[in-house]
């Protein structure tokens, strides 16, 4: 079946993307388990279910060929000590890499291997991160501000979260004595 040329128009303020968009929304109880300090986590979902980020993703048949994006927006916060950040997860086809650019404030894109290794790439306006394949990927904000970036990746790779809800991300960002600082 022949796809048509589009377009759609990205807002870098918001992330808000046109149509043919489709919106996801996270929110606090979404990302149960997955924050170091869970007295902080009870406490602050006791109160209140902030939204922690918004995905707007740009809709293409999910088949090999075609590349699927997104702006991702994530809001200004902490869990305890610790920024808010994305869930996180491996390409269900893992032999796939995607592609994130920074479109306004700062943040982190936190990568792994499920053999262990782990990179950090501070992410601002501008900069583009490889994430290669193999290698599963959370970002985060570590800013005042929203941080927003554009992703890129195959439509057919999928997403596979059960690992990340399982062990976690090796890698945390957190803030000490007010600045982000990357623990291992
Ligand atoms: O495909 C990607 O890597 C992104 O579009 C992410 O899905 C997005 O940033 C949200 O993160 P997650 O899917 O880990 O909740
Ligand atoms: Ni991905």
């Amino acid at each position: 079946k022949l796809t048509f040329p589009f377009k759609v128009d990205i807002d870098f303020a918001t992330g808000h993307v046109t149509a043919p968009a489709k919106v996801l929304t996270r929110r606090l109880s979404d990302l149960q388990g997955l924050f170091m300090d869970s007295a902080a986590y009870e406490q602050m979902l006791s109160r209140e279910n902030p939204v922690l980020y918004d995905v707007y993703e740009i809709q293409v048949p999910e088949e090999a060929g075609h590349l699927a994006s997104c702006t991702t927006v994530i809001y200004p916060g902490k869990v305890g000590k610790e920024y808010f950040f994305t869930k996180g997860h491996f390409h269900t086809i893992e032999e796939t890499a995607e592609i994130y650019t920074c479109l306004r404030g700062e943040g982190y894109l936190l990568m792994m291997t499920r053999d262990g290794r782990s990179r950090a790439i501070k992410m601002t306006p501008g900069v583009s991160a490889y994430i290669p394949p193999y290698w599963a990927h959370r970002t985060l904000n570590c800013g005042g501000e929203p941080f927003v970036f554009y992703g890129v990746w195959p439509a057919d790779a999928g997403h596979d979260y059960a690992a990340i809800l399982d062990k976690g991300f090796k890698q945390r960002v957190m803030e000490v004595d007010g600045k982000p600082a990357v623990t291992e």
